[in-house]
């Protein structure tokens, strides 16, 4: 029988959902029933810490470098229940302007005799596997980021068990917030994109959501929230995207420079904006920052389900050999859509119909014609 070898990576933050897509992935690849069915016994290695575990292989010592291990269903077995990733991952750019090591990877993906590399990440690492399909890598993408900015997919692995992280921390922060009369603005992650912010702040029933796709103004909050107590609330929960800023104004970051996939590093806005709030109002503010906690912890009941089917279909394409692709889940079914076309690209909230600028919060009407 035929044989191939494929590479399995996760690039990029963990989240939630890595280890269920790494058990399809491998569970589907070595499936002895679908072995016959294809006439290809497929073998997986585990790359381990993402596209640095492909720097410096040794192909005869693989385990003994310590950056791959061969996989099997049984070692797999239990993956799905837990969060992070098995593999480890990092953001490392074989092609980063600074140290450019694209060369040498590619060596190792030719040396480790890799028919195929499928690479589990968000914007940074697709777009480096996109680069090496360039360069004639057979690469397939599985998306996942708790930001789902990826565009061309309804999800990114890692998203629905965040949102679940804020919902979750918002209801523990209300009883609190209530008992002191305080305001709590409460920073998510998302980078540029606020989905995670937005669609958090949905589910939790925040009073004010704050997203990078549209500038606030601290002036409206204020005068929101001092509406808000006109009314007779006691408390108020605001939703802050780490990349929000005000009009006129910048990103907060926490340090300055950017990673090696250039990205730069957010945070802190939600505190700007507790001060800001607490001296113009006089009203106590306290801000927390979700931060990792968003990425942490056992995958949700639909991370699993979709973890699953990502990697199920990942194995279909390397199958049909439709390589240079990123599984996706698009109006309701799974398919695949090409990497290049993606590449450079961000899924945004459309402010027009997806938020109320006026109130900052989800849009006031979903249904806008009798269709
Ligand atoms: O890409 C996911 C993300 O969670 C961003 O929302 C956030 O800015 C970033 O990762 C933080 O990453 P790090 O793990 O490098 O602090």
């Amino acid at each position: 029988m035929k044989k191939s070898r494929i590479g399995v990576l996760t690039g990029g933050g963990d989240c939630a959902g890595l280890n269920p897509a790494l058990k399809w992935v491998v569970k589907t690849a070595m499936d002895e029933r679908l072995e016959w069915e294809r006439g290809i016994r497929y073998e997986v290695l585990g790359i381990h810490d993402g596209w640095k575990g492909l720097l410096d292989v040794d192909p005869v010592t693989l385990e003994a470098a310590g950056h791959i291990t061969p996989l099997n269903s049984d070692v797999v077995r239990t993956w799905d229940r837990y969060g992070g990733t098995m593999l480890g991952t990092s953001r490392f750019s074989p092609f980063d302007p600074k140290n450019d090591c694209s060369k040498l990877v590619a060596r190792s993906i030719e040396k480790l005799g890799l028919d195929a590399v499928i690479a589990i990440g968000g914007d940074g690492t697709l777009s480096i596997a996109t680069r090496f399909a360039r360069e004639g890598v057979n690469v397939i993408g599985i998306p996942k980021t708790i930001d789902k900015d990826l565009p061309e997919t309804d999800y990114t692995l890692g998203y629905e068990t965040a949102l679940n992280v804020i919902v979750e921390e918002v209801d523990r922060l209300r009883t609190t917030a209530g008992s002191h009369k305080r305001i709590f603005v409460v920073e998510t992650m998302g980078r540029e994109a606020g989905w995670l912010a937005l669609a958090g702040g949905e589910a939790c029933g925040a009073y004010i959501i704050l997203i990078p796709e549209y500038d606030f103004s601290i002036d409206r909050v204020n005068e929101l929230v001092t509406e808000g107590r006109r009314s007779g609330t006691r408390y108020e929960i605001i939703i802050v995207a780490e990349g929000a800023k005000p009009q006129g104004g910048t990103e907060v970051v926490k340090k300055e420079g950017t990673d090696s996939f250039g990205h730069k590093a957010l945070g802190g806005v939600g505190e700007v904006i507790a001060q800001e709030i607490e001296n113009s109002t006089g009203i106590e503010t306290r801000s927390v920052v979700l931060s990792h906690l968003q990425r942490g912890g056992a995958p949700c009941a639909y991370d699993r389900r979709m973890g699953r089917y990502f990697g199920i279909a990942a194995i279909d394409l390397v199958v049909k050999e439709k390589f240079g692709n990123m599984v996706r889940m698009k109006n309701g079914k799974i398919s695949y859509y090409p990497l290049e076309k993606i590449y450079g690209k961000l899924n945004l909230v459309d402010v027009a119909t997806q938020y109320d600028s006026d109130r900052y919060n989800g849009r006031r009407s979903i249904i806008r014609d009798d269709k």
